[in-house]
């Protein structure tokens, strides 16, 4: 923290959650208490859509990947998750996502805190396809396949779980050593886990089928004619135009549910579609306004792409959660004791930084 010529106030010095700060967050309240509580915090939002603003998130496209902006008020908040997706970078040892964001009182404009989102967003993102899950599934579903077992894989088996209890688990990954590294992961859980040698394999017989498989390219993970009656699919690794998971040709047996139509419609599977063909929004099944599935036999899709609002309501929760030894003061906001001082304040500072 380098030393002004002011005392700052409370409001200049801006929680800050380091990636340290969230792992012993989880530890402390354990992961699925988190999840449940994100997807608490999720469709109490999802009630309440209409308050939002609902702007598509900004996407800066490049051959490697996509950097996002995600932003969104309800007019006490607002907030913004910066976001990548570059499904190459694990060959050099980075994260495919990466993430930060940050929450803001909307009578000030002034931060109130600032966060690393990683573990934030494969935590967020599970509670949702758990979310769209329970109200979409058929509700004896117990077996779960989970095809693409990368960094979000273990989350949403996770989340799903705490959500339906689908605990027997159907694992297929293109690399195995991912499909082994949730293996590792998972057994000490009390899943009952089966490793498949295809997608298709570990469909048959899945309640719950998740795709989260990341590719920059039109992929078909999934063969059409391996989709039974009566699935539930989150398909959450579609999530960019040209960069989709499921065959377009099973997109019209689907019952198909979205976050926001004019974001999902240019990022999501149905991107494929023509642009009227109707889907569903998931906060109206939600706010009971809506049908869900229709009958046992339905094929029913959540078409994930992720959307700003869930970000707002895990900045929300985690800022009710964090304790003191939990996040950091950042010295973010320059905070003059006069407000119109701003130049007063940097010239007192002297030029090596010191208080004059
Ligand atoms: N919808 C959302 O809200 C949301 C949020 C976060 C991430 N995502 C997306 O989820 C996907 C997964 O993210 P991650 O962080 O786990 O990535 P990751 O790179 O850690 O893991 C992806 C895994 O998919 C596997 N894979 C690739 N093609 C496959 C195929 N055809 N069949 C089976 N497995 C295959 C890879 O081997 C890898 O293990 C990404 O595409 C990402 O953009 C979506």
């Amino acid at each position: 923290v380098a030393p002004t010529a002011n005392a700052p106030s409370d409001k200049a010095l801006v929680p800050f959650v380091s990636v340290a700060h969230m792992m012993a967050l989880v530890h402390r309240l354990g992961a699925e208490t988190v999840l449940a509580e994100l997807a608490t915090a999720i469709e109490a939002d999802f009630r309440r859509w209409e308050d939002f603003d609902r702007t598509p998130r900004l996407p800066a496209h490049s051959p490697q990947g996509v950097i996002e902006l995600m932003p969104t008020t309800d007019g006490v908040h607002y907030s913004f998750k910066y976001v990548n997706g570059h499904p190459r970078n694990t060959r050099a040892g980075l994260q495919t996502v990466a993430a930060f964001g940050l929450l803001a009182e909307v009578s000030t404009g002034y931060p109130v805190l600032l966060t690393e989102m990683t573990l934030l967003t494969a935590l967020r993102t599970a509670a949702v396809s758990a979310v769209a899950a329970r109200h979409l599934a058929r509700p004896d579903a117990r077996v779960h396949a989970l095809i693409g077992n990368g960094a979000q894989a273990e989350f949403q088996a996770l989340a799903i779980r705490a959500l339906t209890g689908a605990d027997r688990l159907r694992l297929f990954d293109t690399d195995p050593t991912a499909t082994a590294k949730v293996q590792r992961n998972l057994a000490p859980l009390g899943f009952n886990l089966t490793t498949c040698t295809s997608a298709e394999e570990a469909a048959t017989g899945a309640d719950i089928v998740t795709t989260v498989t990341a590719d920059k390219r039109n992929a078909r993970v999934l063969a059409a004619n391996a989709v039974a009656q009566g699935q539930h699919l989150n398909a959450v690794g579609g999530d960019c135009p040209g960069k989709t998971e499921l065959p377009p040709e099973l997109l019209p047996r689907c019952a198909i549910f979205v976050e926001h139509p004019p974001q999902t419609r240019v990022e999501g599977e149905i991107q494929s579609l023509p642009a009227d063909h109707p889907v569903t929004e998931l906060w109206r099944v939600i706010a009971g306004n809506a049908p869900g599935r229709r009958s046992p036999a339905d094929v029913t899709l959540f078409d994930s792409v992720g959307f700003s609002i869930e970000d707002f309501s895990a900045l929300v929760w985690l800022k009710g959660r964090i304790t003191p030894d939990l996040c950091q003061p950042l010295d973010l906001i320059a905070d003059p004791d006069d407000p119109r001082d701003l130049w007063g304040m940097l010239m007192r500072a002297g030029p090596e930084g010191g208080t004059t």
